[in-house]
């Protein structure tokens, strides 16, 4: 499992990366939300993993970040349920976040559901701390947000 590439996401990707988060997540983002964020949405740094296989590339897990000015944003961020413990989101928010620091940004924020620990354990073994909760926040089973900041954001190398 260490043939993955993180690349920017193409647009012939978005059915692909549609699949894996409608398998990830009980609100999943539109195909036209992904879209968006490849061609028009400026602030988005759109990233997924490919795996090199016999059979092509597969997509095996992807990321969204927003960067605006010193601020960056993990919007959302998958990996394949088989493909999972192996370094792929680590991997994944590595480069985009060496992207969003490349634009400017110097501190992260995100939010993750209360119930969500796998999520938090991988945002502290980053250097990522509690910031606040929003209640209810998630439209679903209106579960909590864990609201997460990585201040400053440093990049090695
Ligand atoms: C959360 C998620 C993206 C992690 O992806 P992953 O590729 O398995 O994560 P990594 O292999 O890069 O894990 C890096 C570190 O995070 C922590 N971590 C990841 N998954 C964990 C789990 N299930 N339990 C405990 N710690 C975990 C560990 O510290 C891990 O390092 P280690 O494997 O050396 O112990 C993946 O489980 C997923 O797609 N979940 C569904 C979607 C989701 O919840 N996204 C986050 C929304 S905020």
């Amino acid at each position: 499992m260490t043939d993955f590439k993180i690349v920017r996401m193409r647009e012939e990707q978005v059915p692909s990366v549609f699949k894996l988060d409608q398998a990830s997540f009980s609100l999943p983002w539109s195909e036209r939300s992904y879209l968006f964020e490849i061609k028009q949405n400026e602030t988005s740094i759109p990233l997924v993993a490919d795996l090199a296989g016999p059979d092509g590339v597969e997509l095996i897990g992807f990321i969204v970040v927003w960067q605006v000015l010193d601020e960056a944003h993990i919007g959302t961020i998958a990996v394949g349920e088989a493909y999972r413990r192996h370094g792929v989101a680590r991997a994944l928010i590595r480069e985009g976040l060496g992207q969003a620091y490349a634009r400017g940004a110097r501190k992260v924020f995100l939010e993750v559901r209360a119930g969500n620990l796998p999520a938090q354990a991988l945002y502290r073994s980053l250097g990522f701390v509690d910031l606040d909760v929003r209640k209810g926040y998630y439209a679903d089973n209106h579960e909590d947000a864990v609201v997460m900041i990585l201040e400053p954001l440093e990049i090695e190398g």
